[in-house]
């Protein structure tokens, strides 16, 4: 079942009903001001930090689900109605959400009222503006008062929803021109040097800044109370809760139309500048960013400068096939997902409360892969941040804080695949940009200036602190985890509550992976050809060595007869073999040892793979072990903490299906690879949305796996590696395009339901104009670049401003 549908056209999502099997969000924001906005009108913003500088506030897991938000109420005669539906619930005769790039347009209808909520932020701003489009569409006069409405959070979401005891009695307001502006000032006398207000674009016939005082005590957001009575209080907030509602009195003519600007701002000031007399704030940065925003015509132009914005930075690479499916999920939202993860990593979703982790080393690493090549530059910076936040031994803190970009103690360190993803970014950087000069750059070892060393270094640490933890039988020690946060071997927790991830009660250097084998052996290599190309031809020998060390180690220990071993565990006892009782087989080792060409030429490549579709292939992806853990296994961790076929005990985690696609071209299998992303791609999920529940526009971290209470429902949609994994799978592996050192390689490995498509790919500031003929053979592409042919898959670098045109058969 369907709950709207794609516009391709205008890059949006159409959402016909507000009776979405979940709420479907989207994002609004680029730089530093942040909004999360369901189809509801539901959710919040913030400045750059989503704990610390939380503007508005929202309900996490409240009854009902999505409480809080910007809402729009209408009031005419005994009707109280709202353009999202909720939270009055009453119903309209229309309802649309277009969920856009940046923005999202909610529209309700109610006897023959129409009114039009654009939501956006824009470009350069540190506000969230509110476009209101009233249309009378009936044939009689119409009077009627429209209240807006939102609630502030005192800054700090998490102390927010805490410390009451304080927070009831700090709220502080200023009020303007009759309620026309409303000024949230919690804290500014104090320590805070910003404030945030929320503005509309025409006088008012009231206002209200006290939440109890406009909902009514034993009220919820369905049922204000001065929107039923139709009477504003003029309420000024003292502590509790302060709030922001306007009250526009409002006649429209038959056809007439009133457009209105709500801006929802955020100001810092200079510390010597925060009064303009006595407790009265500066006032004068809200004035004129208010005036930048001040009319139609303003907003409009914002709107063009926020979709140029984004078809700029989309058009770095797009296709065009028969399949619209896959069209619309490459060239919009697949990338615009990766972005979304750039900017948030995993901080605020409807999932993660924008109060919990800091960023992960590991997965800024892998997020990177998605968005690198639309913002060369700011991934430079990423790199650079991450890098600094690892030891000297090469070992990184496992997460670190966005605003002070240091590691943080929280979760510690030992996760022992963490060194190795660095690597992957710093390579798929340069491979992108050709900026070799970045290898050069100073970087310090745990934030600390005095031990800078270059960013090769740092690579190189990375790859030796694999070598320097090799388990009994010569494979990476797993530490407290790999990418698989869940098998802890060295953690035998028996008291609920404490934390798998930190507590590591086991002294022992016995517990390995095969999966950082695969890893290392994948990853590895980039690394010797870096400094290869920096002129160490010795030292890109020792780790080629290395590397070639590893992979007969893999096939030696690391194979079970039809598929790759996960792990010895802390006893030297084989973990994800057909000697366990339950997970037999996993799937992260499968694909990363294929990726990295382990056993393809002698066949155990092909073996497990078939494993894969065996064992771990289900109707709604391919599920993390089988068969599922039903009893607490104490010496792996968390893993089986979880019921069977959720999150990493046999769920489908999205994460790592597409290194089984990637593992399928390798050994040149197309059609499965084609199967296996369609399972988990959401534009090919759209029809069965109730059972899916979440976005049919962005991917979800899981799916519940074939051993779920209900399989293929999906949980943890927006933040995810899942969604730069699988754009490096469908871009650079499937389709077939992507960079390398010295040029772009073109080496489909597509069904042969795509028969012909067509790549553009922007590259070190030049076009390809790729056009690909596909027999659906996983055979070498033959090229032309500019009507020549060439031998080999890969099209030179051609100078930046040109225009290449590449011809491709397979
Ligand atoms: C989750 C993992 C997550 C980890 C760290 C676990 O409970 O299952 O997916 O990576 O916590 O936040
Ligand atoms: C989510 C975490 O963010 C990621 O780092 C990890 O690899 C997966 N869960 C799997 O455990």
């Amino acid at each position: 079942m369907r709950f709207g549908q794609f516009d391709d056209e205008n890059k949006e999502y159409v959402i016909n009903t507000p009776r979405t099997p979940y709420p479907w969000i989207n994002y609004l924001g680029s730089e530093e001001f942040f909004g999360l906005v369901s189809n509801q009108a539901g959710g919040y913003c913030f400045f750059r930090d989503a704990k610390l500088r939380r503007l508005t506030r929202y309900r996490y897991n409240n009854v009902p689900t999505d409480d809080g938000g910007r809402y729009f109420y209408v009031k005419e005669g005994d009707t109280v109605w709202n353009p999202s539906w909720g939270p009055v619930k009453t119903e309209l005769d229309s309802y649309e959400c277009r969920h856009g790039l940046g923005y999202s347009r909610i529209t309700g209808k109610k006897n023959g009222l129409s009114l039009s909520v654009l939501f956006f932020v824009p470009v350069g701003k540190t506000c969230e503006v509110h476009a209101v489009t009233l249309k009378n569409e009936s044939n009689q006069k119409k009077t009627f008062q429209l209240f807006s409405f939102l609630e502030w959070c005192l800054w700090n979401a998490e102390d927010d929803m805490t410390n009451f005891q304080r927070n009831f009695s700090t709220g502080e307001v200023e009020i303007m021109d009759g309620g026309q502006t409303i000024y949230h000032k919690t804290e500014f006398k104090e320590r805070r040097n910003h404030y945030a207000f929320y503005h509309v674009n025409s006088p008012v016939a009231g206002y209200d800044t006290d939440r109890e005082t406009f909902i009514g005590l034993y009220n919820g957001f369905h049922e204000p109370q001065v929107v039923f009575e139709g009477k504003s209080r003029n309420s000024k907030a003292a502590g509790w809760s302060p709030v922001a509602s306007q009250c526009l009195e409002i006649t429209l003519g038959p056809g007439e139309t009133k457009e209105l600007s709500f801006v929802l701002g955020y100001i810092e000031v200079d510390k010597s500048q925060k009064w303009e007399s006595k407790s009265v704030i500066n006032k004068k940065p809200a004035l004129e960013m208010i005036a930048t925003l001040d009319s139609k015509a303003k907003v409009d132009a914002e709107l063009a400068k926020l979709k140029d914005y984004w078809k700029n930075l989309l058009s770095g690479y797009s296709v065009k096939s028969s399949d619209e499916k896959l069209d619309r999920m490459v060239n919009i939202w697949n990338q615009y997902q990766c972005m979304v993860t750039f900017n948030m990593s995993r901080s605020a979703s409807f999932f993660e409360s924008g109060i919990g982790r800091g960023m992960g080393f590991r997965d800024s690493n892998q997020d990177l892969l998605g968005f690198v090549h639309l913002v060369p530059e700011r991934a430079r910076q990423r790199i650079l941040d991450i890098a600094a936040t690892q030891f000297e031994d090469g070992s990184a803190y496992h997460q670190y804080q966005p605003l002070t970009k240091r590691g943080n103690n929280a979760i510690g360190s030992g996760f022992n695949d963490d060194p190795l993803w660095l690597i992957l970014g710093v390579a798929a950087y340069i491979k992108e940009s050709g900026d070799f000069s970045i290898l050069d750059e100073q970087v310090p070892f745990d934030n600390d200036e005095s031990k800078s060393k270059s960013l090769l270094e740092h690579c190189k640490r990375s790859f030796d602190h694999v070598i320097h933890n090799i388990g009994p039988n010569g494979l990476p020690l797993i530490g407290r985890a790999d990418w698989n946060d869940c098998l802890n071997l060295n953690c035998f927790s028996e008291t609920p509550g404490e934390s798998f991830q930190t507590t590591e009660n086991r002294e022992g250097r016995t517990a390995e992976s095969i999966f950082i084998a695969g890893m290392f052996v994948s990853i590895g290599p980039m690394y010797a050809d870096m400094v290869e190309r920096k002129g160490d031809k010795a030292e890109g020998e020792r780790v080629r060595n290395e590397v070639r060390k590893m992979e007969r180690v893999v096939l030696d220990k690391g194979w079970d007869g039809n598929w790759f071993l996960r792990a010895y565990d802390f006893f030297g006892k084989k973990v994800g073999s057909k000697d366990n009782k339950e997970a037999k087989i996993f799937i992260e080792p499968q694909g990363y040892c294929v990726m990295a060409g382990i056993g393809v030429a002698s066949g155990e490549a092909q073996k497990a793979l078939d494993s894969v579709k065996e064992y771990l292939d289900c109707p709604y992806g391919i599920v993390l072990n089988n068969p599922a853990f039903t009893e607490y296994v104490l010496e792996y961790g968390e893993i089986s903490t979880y019921p069977a076929g959720y999150k990493e005990n046999a769920g489908i985690f999205c994460h790592n299906n597409p290194w089984i696609m990637i593992a399928e071209t390798v050994i040149g299998r197309p059609e499965r690879a084609w199967e296996y992303y369609k399972k988990i791609c959401p534009s090919y999920l759209e029809d069965i949305s109730d059972l899916h529940r979440t976005e049919p526009y962005v991917y979800a971290q899981m799916i519940a796996g074939k051993d779920a209470v209900k399989p293929g429902e999906a949980k943890n949609s927006w933040l995810t590696g899942t969604g730069s994994w699988n754009f490096v799978a469908i871009s650079q592996y499937l389709l077939g395009v992507r960079p390398e050192w010295d040029g772009l390689v073109v080496q489909p490995c597509m069904t042969k339901e795509v028969s012909e498509y067509k790549v553009v790919r922007r590259a070190r500031g030049a076009t390809y104009e790729i056009t690909v003929k596909n027999s659906g053979q996983a055979a070498p592409a033959k090229l032309t670049v500019n009507g020549k042919s060439i031998e080999g898959n890969q099209v030179p670098y051609a100078p930046a401003g040109s225009t290449v045109q590449v011809t491709c058969e397979v």
